[in-house]
């Protein structure tokens, strides 16, 4: 029975998972919450925390799991994309472990994970599948033919979705990270408020600086007018916010769902924790006759579990890598 250790340090969540044999026994995510300071991860710091914080999380998610560090079989970590000095952190401690223990070494890419979180728990999708991945740093539709056999099939031509979200809540004076903060406003506002214009941008991929320009200037222009605007508008500014840019992914997708003639529709990455976003696609699912799968909120934002369970499949088709192996900032799916 093969048990993984999973290493996930690409931003600014340091997380470390224990799989046995496909399921997941703990998920241990320390936050980072020195970045709340500055409104954005600060990627200097951010490397700083995880090293502090690695050794711990690994030692509680050992503890979670009533694993000794003795019965691991092979350790998996977060090779990229991501923060460089971040993934140093996790791809160093993953080599030493190994290296100690004398045990197999497993590259993962995060954004491949992602998509894996889908095979933690039932129900699992069935191949292929779509799925959407939209995070901090991604947004993406990805044609899921196998584990490891994915193709990006739309992409953003600019921003993340997510980025978008942050940058807007930052202008509207919220703490980072700014999504959970739209999210949380956004359920008390009216979503059709505000219009903010949908981008047109052919076949499968997306755009969104166009939008977070607009809403900018917006913001800008209303409080000319008005001080007190952003204060006694905040719920309805983040309801109509998060209304267009869930339409704009959920357009999107259904393009490549009718194109691919694919009904399995999977949603994956930090965003697809975002409320609206996972209402609209049961919505949109049940319209078009579609599969969705959502994964449980700790498996949508960055954690190791999902490293883990990457770790697994890999370790079953015996892909493991030397000592020799560096982190990628920019890593191809
Ligand atoms: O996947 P993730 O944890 O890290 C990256 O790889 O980027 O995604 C982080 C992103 C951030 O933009 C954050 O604001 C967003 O996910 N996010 C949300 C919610 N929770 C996290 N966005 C909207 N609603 C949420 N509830
Ligand atoms: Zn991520």
């Amino acid at each position: 029975m093969p048990v993984i250790l999973g290493i996930e340090s690409s931003c600014d969540e340091t997380s470390a998972s224990v799989c046995a044999d496909g399921v997941i026994l703990s998920n241990v995510i320390a936050n980072q919450t020195i970045h709340e300071a500055y409104g954005g991860v600060v990627p200097e710091l951010a490397s700083r925390v995880h090293q502090q914080n690695i050794v711990p999380a690994v030692q509680q998610a050992l503890f979670n799991a009533k694993v000794d560090k003795n019965d691991i079989s092979a350790v998996a970590f977060t090779r990229g994309p991501g923060l460089l000095g971040s993934l140093l952190v996790g791809v160093s401690f993953a080599k030493a472990f190994a290296l100690a223990k004398n045990l197999p070494l497993i590259e993962i890419n995060h954004m491949q994970a992602h998509v894996l979180a889908h095979f933690i728990d039932e129900p699992k999708p069935a191949f292929p599948f779509l799925c959407l991945t939209v995070s901090g740093g991604h947004t993406q539709i990805v044609l899921v033919k196998g584990y490891f056999d994915m193709e990006v099939i739309g992409q953003t031509t600019d921003d993340a979705a997510g980025e978008a979200l942050d940058k807007t809540s930052k202008v509207l004076g919220l703490p980072y990270p700014g999504g959970p903060m739209i999210d949380k406003y956004a359920r008390l506002g009216n979503p059709d408020a505000y219009k903010f214009p949908e981008p047109q941008i052919p076949g499968l991929d997306f755009s969104f600086s166009g939008l977070k320009t607009s809403i900018m200037y917006f913001i800008r222009d209303n409080v000319k007018l008005n001080p007190d605007f952003v204060q006694e508008n905040i719920n309805d500014i983040c309801a109509s916010v998060e209304k267009r840019v869930v339409t704009i992914l959920l357009n999107k997708l259904k393009k490549a769902a009718q194109m691919y003639s694919i009904k399995d529709i999977a949603l994956a990455g930090g965003v697809s924790a975002n409320t609206g976003l996972r209402q609209g696609l049961t919505q949109l699912g049940g319209e078009m006759g579609w599969n969705t799968f959502i994964p449980k909120f700790e498996y949508c934002t960055d954690n190791a579990a999902m490293i883990a369970i990457a770790g697994y499949y890999k370790y079953l088709k015996g892909e493991f890598v030397g000592q020799d192996i560096a982190p990628l900032a920019r890593m191809p799916m």
